[in-house]
Parts: structure tokens; sequence; C-alpha cells
């Protein structure tokens, strides 16, 4: 039941719920989890399903239409088609998974079955020897497998690429050839400075322009498409009619449009993917607040939002660096990207 719709301080709903359902991944990509060790969330931290559906009716009654599961990786929580026939029965627009892809040629007759609407992976080479030196697993092959049997079982797939210098922005048009033979929409991500990416640097990122300058070199002329909406990808046309997206977080970023918020895996709501601070949820449920408290407690919360995380970055403009230390990740791992969900 909706009981009112949550408005921040900018006038933005909140639409978009991203959920975190485990700290733990099963690749080590060098944007995200470079590290050789980390501090994991404890496990009696970490939210029961009956625990995280409690909480998505809250959300879904202050207004929130689009689920997505996060992780770090989603698909290592054991049992993860339980929780999505939970969500499934919920009124949601859409209920989708992001996900490396390593565990999805297993699993993706059942999350369909369960009631997932899509899948986004993250494939960023079309190179064995390269995935190995980004993610750290010699498992190339098996994320494809997982993108054909996804693209089998009838789940419709998307596909994230983020794009580095020196890396893989050689990539851009094979990529391309790559999504249209899988009937995938393909998106280009800028890499971010979030918590995480510790050797991040502004010289590293290919551009929106640069992708755009790129492809108009290599295959022509490149519409934009309208009605973007909220999305934080912008929508292209090549000549020959294939869409694809660009995500341009790091120089364009699209603040004034964000309706997401980002629940942690033990239960932390963030109000932006750079925030430092979190509300703890997970208290205020085991506490035992009723129902009407929590939405209070969203809508209070949500209400006195502010948060323009990625402009905020863009305009540190020469002093722009990773957003914490390797230190400061250890002793806050709330801060990092494969706790928050990417
Ligand atoms: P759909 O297109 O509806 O499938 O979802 P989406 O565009 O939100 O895609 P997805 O969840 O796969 O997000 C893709 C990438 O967008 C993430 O990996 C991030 O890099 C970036 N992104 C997602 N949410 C945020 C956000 O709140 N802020 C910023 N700056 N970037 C985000
Ligand atoms: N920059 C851009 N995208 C990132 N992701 C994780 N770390 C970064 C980063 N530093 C995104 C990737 C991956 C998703 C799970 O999170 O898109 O596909
Ligand atoms: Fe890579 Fe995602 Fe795992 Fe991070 S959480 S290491 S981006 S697969």
């Amino acid at each position: 039941m909706r009981t009112r719709d949550a408005i921040d301080a900018l006038r933005r709903p909140l639409r978009n719920l991203r959920l975190s359902v485990t700290d733990r991944c099963n690749l080590r990509c060098s944007y995200c989890m470079p590290e050789d060790t980390y501090a994991w969330l404890p496990t009696p931290e970490i939210l029961r399903f009956e625990e995280i559906a409690a909480l998505v009716d809250r959300f879904i009654a202050v207004g929130v239409r689009k689920v997505r599961l996060t992780g770090g990786e989603p698909l290592v929580r054991k049992d993860l088609p339980a929780l999505i026939r939970m969500l499934a029965l919920k009124p949601l627009d859409e209920l989708t998974l992001t996900t490396n892809g390593i565990l999805l040629e297993e699993l993706c007759g059942e999350l369909k079955a369960a009631g997932l609407t899509r899948v986004t992976v993250s494939l960023d080479t079309q190179s064995r020897a390269r995935f190995l030196k980004l993610a750290r697993r010699d498992l190339h092959a098996q994320v494809l497998a997982g993108i054909s049997a996804a693209r089998r079982v009838g789940l419709p797939v998307k596909l994230d690429t983020v794009l580095i210098h020196g890396v893989n922005d050689d990539e851009v048009v094979t990529m391309l050839d790559f999504a249209a033979e899988h009937d995938a929409e393909l998106r280009f991500i800028e890499y971010m400075d979030v918590g995480g990416a510790t050797h991040w640097s502004m010289g590293q990122v290919v551009s929106r322009k640069e992708i755009l300058d790129r492809l108009a070199v290599k295959v022509g002329p490149v519409e934009a498409l309208p009605g973007r909406g909220s999305a934080p990808a912008e929508r292209f046309r090549l000549p020959d009619g294939r869409a694809f997206g660009i995500i341009a977080s790091t120089t364009q970023p699209f603040c004034a449009a964000c309706d997401r918020a980002r629940l942690t895996a033990d239960g932390q709501l963030l109000t932006c993917l750079y925030a430092t601070k979190g509300l703890d949820l997970k208290g205020a449920l085991r506490r035992g607040d009723s129902p009407a408290a929590l939405e209070q407690l969203l809508l209070d919360t949500w209400g006195k939002r502010s948060d323009r995380g990625a402009e905020e970055r863009l305009a540190l403009r020469e002093a722009r660096g990773p957003l914490a230390t390797q230190s400061e990740l250890r002793a806050q791992p709330h801060l990092e990207m494969h706790t928050r969900g990417g």
C-alpha cells in the first residue's frame, strides 16, 4: 500500500532502490577491488531475506517502483532465486540484477522462473588475456557462456563496459559488435572515482566525448536518442540503427535527476553513491519499529536529502583523486563500491 511519495530537498522522488545482497565477489576487477585483502561485513549483520522483503515493502510505500539486486556479486548469495521469488510478488515495474556473469549460466533459468525481469552483465573486454589481467581470474569464457544462456532462457540482457585508457579503450567497436550478436544493449561507463577505485586517475577515464568522437570516425555519425528521464545512461543510435548507451557519471554527472537509494547488505541506507554516512535501517527494523515508523524514517531521511555527489567530485577539478585511501576503506568498508552496490 502506498503511503506517500518521498521527495528530497531538491524535489527528486525516490523511485529506484539498489539492493546489495552481499559484499562478497568472485572477481577482483582493478577498478573496484584492486587490493589483496578486504574487511568483510560480519555475517550476523547481513539482512535475511525476510528482512529485505519487509524493508522493500516500506520503500514501495514511499514511491519505489524499481528494484535492482547488486553486490559485490549478487549471485554468490546463497539461494538468491528464493529472494527474487519473494520480491517478484511486490508491485514493482522492474526487478533486475547486475552481475559479473560468472554464475549466470548455472542460475539464469531459475532467475527467470523466479520472476527477474532483466539482467545486466558487466563485460569489459573480448580478450581472455585482458579479462585475466583486469579481473584477476581466468573466467572470461564463463561470462560469455552466462550471457548466451541468459538470452536462451529469454532474459533480456544489458551489458556494462567500463572503458579505461591503455586497458580496453581500443574495444569500443568490437564490444558493440559483440552486443549486437547477443541481442543485448551495451552501455559504456566512464571509470568513476568511487570508494574502492584506489588507483583511479582522471587520465585513465575514457570520456563520453572521446567515445562519441571515436565512433564518429569509425562507424559514422551517432544520433542522440530522446527520453532519458532519470536513467544514468544516455542512449544513442549508430548509422545502422543499433542503440547503445553511455553512463558519463565522471565527466557529465546526472545528479539533478537522481532518484536512487542504496541499501547495503547489512541494512545501511545510502542516499548517494558517494555518501560517506548511512542510516541504520537494519537497527530500526531489528529493534521492532512499526511499518509506519519505518516509512516515516524513510520519508524524513529522503526529505532532507540534498546529495549531488558526482557533481561535487567534478567541481574538484585538478584536485580530483580516489574518494578514499586504502586505510580509510579498511576502517570504513561501507565506502567501498562492492559494499554499496555498483
Ligand atoms: P537500467 O538501465 O535500468 O538497467 O539500469 P541502470 O542504468 O541504473 O544500470 P546499472 O544499474 O547497471 O548501472 C550502471 C552503472 O551506472 C553503474 O555500474 C554505475 O556505474 C552507474 N550508476 C548507477 N547508479 C548510479 C548512481 O546513483 N550514481 C552514479 N553516479 N552512477 C551510477
Ligand atoms: N567505475 C565505473 N564503474 C564501476 N563499477 C564498479 N566500479 C566502478 C568504477 N570505479 C561498476 C561496473 C560494474 C558494476 C558492478 O559496477 O559497471 O559493471
Ligand atoms: Fe568486479 Fe563487480 Fe566484483 Fe567489483 S563487485 S570486483 S566490479 S565483478
